[in-house]
């Protein structure tokens, strides 16, 4: 079966384009489950409950976020109500919302999705090694195909997680930088592994934000407030493979469109 994984979603142009093209590349590649981090798709910062709908209405199945999720005030009462939608596990308990499901993919097999973040450069959240270790325990042994997104900025991190779950799960992929990384590989336990998917919106920025103001920033150290940027717009993905019989990835490659 074939898992798909959309690369952060970056305000109203990264949104557009997987609108324009989800339902082509779930046809063509015979997608069996779509899923998509969709933590700056309001604007770049946070999601909206509306926003939510619209990307599941266009047919991503799970979104995943990292640390702008709780950045819109009206999504602390809609996560609760929308399992679909998980924020990193790792954030304290007490926080709205979950890091883990488990749904129905189209081939009718059950996938666990899971959700967590790193620590370094990062809010202080609870240690993402330990929570992914409880999360697992807890999933059914019947549930073999296993997805899981590292929201975190340090490459080693990303790679120190992809072995922490190398065998038991099929697939880890890292997102945050919206950079793309060509490590793409699977481990040597049957896990796919890619240490950043990339950002699907605007290119023609400074990881999704106008140019010149990031610039700015840079170059003066001011509070400079950043916008989203519009131009060169992008689709990152990844498209993994798993053996659904026992849940070992068979194969893993990115998936990119030029908007
Ligand atoms: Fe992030």
């Amino acid at each position: 079966m074939n898992l798909l994984f959309i690369g952060d979603i970056f305000a109203s142009p990264g949104r557009n384009i997987v609108a324009h093209h989800l339902q082509e590349i779930i046809s063509e590649e015979k997608i069996d489950l779509a899923i998509a981090n969709a933590e700056n798709s309001a604007g770049g910062f946070g999601i909206t409950p509306l926003i939510a709908q619209e990307l599941f209405s266009i047919g991503l199945d799970v979104l995943t976020t990292g640390n702008h999720v709780f950045d819109k005030k009206e999504i602390y009462d809609y996560l609760p109500r929308e399992p679909r939608l998980l924020r990193p596990a790792n954030y304290a308990d007490e926080l709205p919302g979950a890091g883990c499901i488990v749904v129905k993919a189209r081939n009718g097999v059950q996938v666990a999705v899971m959700n967590i973040q790193g620590r370094v450069y990062m809010p202080g959240t609870d240690c993402p090694f330990r929570k992914i270790d409880l999360l697992l325990k807890g999933l059914s042994p019947e549930v073999k195909v296993r997805f899981v997104d590292f929201h975190a900025e340090l490459t080693s991190e990303k790679m120190a997680m992809g072995w922490h779950l190398n065998g038991r799960v099929s697939a880890m992929v890292g997102t945050h930088t919206h950079i793309p990384t060509a490590d793409e590989r699977i481990l040597s336990e049957g896990t796919a592994y890619q240490t950043d998917v990339g950002m699907t919106g605007p290119y023609d920025s400074v990881i999704g934000s106008e140019k010149g103001l990031a610039l700015r920033r840079f170059l003066t150290a001011l509070p400079v407030r950043l916008d989203s940027a519009k131009h060169g717009v992008e689709l990152h993905a990844t498209i993994i493979e798993v053996d659904s019989a026992n849940g070992r990835a068979t194969g893993i490659r990115r998936y990119a469109l030029h908007g």
